[in-house]
């Protein structure tokens, strides 16, 4: 990363989840209330597991804020684990040994890799911080993200387009409408979302798990965002590290995506047309905003896909690493399907990676400058050729 650095710690049943957040500027307004409306949002979704009801996630803010304004000084995040009071004793910090050892590792997860990597006899030192829990502290990071975003003009937004092989029908859809919808699963295609909704209940049913793709929007970005001189200052490299660094994510694309591999470039690349005023413009999207690892001006459209959870009600075949036998996967408190939850936080790493992209080209002391910064550059690229 650049001048912008954050980093989380926390385990899913420890004390808190913290995140230290550097290189955002002074000057920026912060309202706690847009933090926890997406920590709340990433608890929600049809087919999320008990522990969503348990927790009812709200961020403190314990450093770099003073009167709601940021000082341009690292800002720490805490938000508590309610669910701790639970755990108080097998994760005590220094008390005895206690609680059950999880040896049946599960599929999918970190569990048996992590052991032997780290030497660990008790998986639970492993999926307390491989579980997406910690991507609470990733929303709350990403919603800081999204403030300064919304102060220079730019907007994040997401929807869950295919869950379990159903697919939105995208006429069904009216794209402005993304973002200011209240569907249980961020679905804007009511059709589809009923057939997921049962979907879901199925896979529950049969103690199964179910994955999706979900597509990012970000509205309003300026054209020239990262950069084609160098492999890692392109973005579109930047946004697939960091949704693929999402639990879970398995695939991203970009505009078009896979389908590039299939269709001629005739149907592929956005025709450039002038209006009147000698500006440039597109009918098509195709790239999703982004064409030589920089913005392009238009509208950008990542998406991501999601495996099936790896915990199952209905365990897979596994192995005991205590017993060194043949045994059922071991069965935690789990989601069916989590891909709307993965949705916000997709919404959050995709606004880190803008904020530090902002940041890299506009300075990152202070939002006056910034901003001031930022209307002058609009003002040239945007005036027509
Ligand atoms: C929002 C979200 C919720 C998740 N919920 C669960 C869950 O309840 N149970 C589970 O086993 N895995 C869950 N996962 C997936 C695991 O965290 C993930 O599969 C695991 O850490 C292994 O990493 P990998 O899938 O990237 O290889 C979730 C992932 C996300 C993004």
């Amino acid at each position: 990363m650049g001048n912008f650095r954050f980093l989380t710690a926390g385990e899913s049943h420890g004390q808190c989840l913290t995140a230290i957040v550097e290189g955002l500027p002074a000057g920026l307004k912060i309202d706690i209330n847009e933090i926890n409306r997406d920590l709340a949002r990433r608890q929600q979704g049809y087919g999320r597991g008990g522990r969503m009801k348990i927790e009812t996630d709200k961020a403190d803010i314990i450093s770099g804020v003073r009167f709601a304004e940021t000082m341009g000084d690292p800002i720490t995040l805490r938000i508590v684990n309610r669910d701790w009071q639970n755990w108080t004793e097998r994760m005590s910090v220094f008390g005895e040994e206690a609680g059950e050892k999880v040896t049946a590792v599960r599929p999918g997860h970190a569990d048996l890799t992590g052991i032997l990597k780290y030497d660990r006899n008790d998986a639970r030192d492993i999926l307390e911080r491989a579980s997406a829990r910690e991507t609470a502290a990733r929303v709350a990071v990403g919603a800081l993200c999204k403030e300064f975003l919304a102060a220079c003009g730019i907007q994040v937004v997401s929807q869950v387009v295919r869950i379990g092989g159903i697919s939105v029908n995208e006429a069904n859809i009216d794209r402005s409408m993304i973002g200011k919808g209240d569907s249980e699963l961020n679905c804007y295609d009511s059709v589809a979302e009923e057939l997921m909704k049962k979907k879901i209940q199925e896979a529950m049913a049969n103690g199964d798990t179910l994955g999706g793709v979900f597509e990012v929007i970000v509205r309003g970005a300026p054209l020239g965002l990262g950069s084609h001189i160098q492999w890692d200052k392109r973005l579109d490299g930047k946004l697939a590290w960091a949704l693929m660094a999402i639990q879970a994510i398995k695939g991203v694309e970009i505009g078009a995506g896979f389908k590039c591999g299939d269709l001629p470039g005739s149907q592929i690349h956005d025709e450039m047309f002038l209006d009147s005023e000698s500006r440039v413009y597109r009918k098509t999207n195709r790239a999703g905003g982004l064409e030589g690892g920089m913005t392009n001006g238009e509208e950008i459209s990542v998406k991501a896909c999601m495996k099936p959870i790896p915990t199952l009600m209905q365990p897979l075949n596994s192995v005991d690493i205590k017993s060194k036998s043949e045994v059922s996967a071991c069965k935690e408190r789990s989601d069916v399907c989590a891909v709307s939850a993965a949705s916000v936080v997709g919404e959050a790493m995709t606004a880190i990676i803008m904020t530090e992209a902002m940041l890299d080209k506009f300075g990152c002391d202070a939002m006056v400058d910034i901003l001031e910064g930022l209307e002058r550059y609009r003002q040239r690229v945007q005036g027509g050729l």
